[in-house]
């Protein structure tokens, strides 16, 4: 057998699936997997004229691939991925690189390049987002690491990878370092928000309209026609239509226990942002709205100690339609905002030079977000002058926040009137209103603090250090 152009090792659905997609655009590729019965497996599947398997041992795996050697690992992210470096770092020669497509942790990555640098060993974070019908047919990805190992990779990714609405491969040079995977964190993050905005207008019809969960997937079709269009809109119908196998007429979703599950990394988007002072509420609300959802026992035993609260002003349902479109529109771009801080926070303070009009691009198409807001986002940004602060400072998506704010305030009144929990739609707009306010009360919160601690103040009319003897102390 011929050497290959690259391997994988890992052959759970999301490493399977990259793998066939790799030799499906006629690159070489050969996989690896701990459990030898699976490689075998797959390889009687799916095995071709690009496709081959190893069994033996990894080195010889390792001995089948071309130098230097590229090799994806797709395993599970924390200690799998260390256990198969380990095993893979006496394999491997200078200028081999090895690429870890999962789910890391950034700070993980970071780690793990200088562990290997010092060998010669090249190592690409890089996300991958798609779910495995992504991976199979084309993943927005995100790599990070040197230039140079994106130039050697490239190739191989931009055959692979989604395309953007102009056609382009939804793959990008992220930036230096570990900002790969910090960007798929962050991707995740927004991920949970997005869920989580659409799971609260989901709640608001079903709740204050009594509808059923079709009668709420053709309201979601609507919107899903114009600017919400994204692949979460597009599920939701799904989801929403899904008749149930036991119940007979029924909705699936009706069954489904309300306890969201998660993984970790809208977890680490929100902690994250809190170690570098950037506000991500939106992503944090909806981690602590799967939190809460978790607690299903506590909270069956606390809905008996209060009685749902009804409210008096419901508008018909034909003029709450169009306000909640637009609610969820800037609750969604307000997440956004969020995003765009974090990320170039974080990449000033790593040296990434990140690019956030090629992230809106590659995240057009591929990605679970991908949605017609990136578009949007992504042609905002590339009209925005360099020195823009904020996603708030740029015009049009200001324009596009005019258009929908008084509707927005209309939509939050309404539902936290009739006792619905809105904590990441409600955030949305606390955090834009906050942001575009000169006004804060935190004067009186400097009061407070210099009271009791004397933790001093800074004055609006002079320069200066100041601290008073408040004399009723
Ligand atoms: C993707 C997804 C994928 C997955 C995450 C989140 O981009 O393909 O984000 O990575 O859905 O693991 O999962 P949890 O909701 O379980 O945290």
């Amino acid at each position: 057998m011929k050497k290959t152009q690259i391997g994988l090792i890992g052959l759970a659905v999301m490493g399977a699936n990259l793998a066939r997609n790799i030799a499906s655009k006629n690159f070489d590729v050969i996989v690896y997997n701990r459990t030898k019965e699976k490689t075998k497996e797959f390889i009687k599947q799916y095995g071709n004229e690009h496709l081959f398997g190893e069994t033996r041992s990894l080195s010889q795996f390792v001995a089948s691939i071309e130098r230097p050697r590229n090799i994806i690992i797709m395993v599970q992210a924390g200690k799998p991925v260390d256990a198969v470096i380990e095993e893979l770092f006496p394999l491997l020669d200078s200028d081999d690189c090895i690429i870890d497509c999962g789910n890391s942790y950034y700070r993980d990555t970071i780690r793990r390049e200088a562990y290997l640098a010092p060998k010669g060993i090249h190592f690409v974070g890089c996300g991958v987002s798609g779910g495995e019908e992504g991976a199979l047919h084309g993943p927005s990805i995100m790599p990070g690491g040197s230039g140079e190992n994106y130039v050697r990779l490239r190739p191989i990714f931009e055959a692979i990878a989604a395309r953007d609405f102009n056609g382009w491969a939804c793959v990008t040079h992220i930036g230096w370092g570990a900002s790969g995977h910090f960007v798929k964190m962050v991707h995740n993050g927004i991920e949970y928000a997005v869920m989580q905005i659409m799971a609260e207008a989901y709640d608001t019809l079903r709740k204050l309209y009594n509808l059923s969960a079709p009668g709420i997937a053709d309201i979601f079709e609507d919107y899903s026609k114009g600017k919400l269009g994204s692949y979460l809109f597009d599920i939701s119908l799904k989801v929403l239509r899904k008749e149930d196998e036991f119940q007979d007429g029924a909705s699936l979703v009706d069954y489904i226990l309300d306890r969201a599950g998660q993984k970790g990394t809208g977890k680490w988007t929100a902690i994250d942002a809190l170690e570098r002072n950037v506000c991500v509420p939106t992503i944090a609300e909806a981690v602590f709205a799967r939190n809460i959802s978790a607690n299903k026992k506590l909270r069956t035993e606390l809905s008996a100690t209060f009685e749902e609260f009804h409210g008096k002003n419901l508008p018909p349902l034909n003029k709450f339609i169009p306000l909640l479109k637009n609610g969820l529109y800037a609750s969604i771009l307000s997440a956004y905002a969020q995003w765009y801080d974090l990320i170039t926070q974080a990449s000033r303070e790593e040296g990434w030079e990140v690019n956030l009009a090629e992230i809106s691009r590659i995240w057009e198409w591929g990605c679970i977000i991908r949605a017609e807001i990136l578009s949007f986002l992504h042609e905002s940004f590339l009209d925005a002058p360099e020195w823009v602060s904020h996603l708030f400072a740029i015009p049009e998506v200001m324009s596009a926040f005019r258009e929908s704010v008084p509707d927005w305030h209309g939509v939050v009144s309404i539902i936290i009137e009739h006792g619905i929990a809105v904590p990441t739609i409600g955030s949305s707009l606390s955090y834009f209103e906050a942001m575009t306010d000169n006004e804060h009360p935190a004067n009186y919160l400097q009061g407070l603090r210099d009271f009791f601690g004397a933790h001093t103040y800074e004055r609006t009319d002079r320069k200066g250090v100041f601290h008073t003897e408040w004399s009723d102390k």
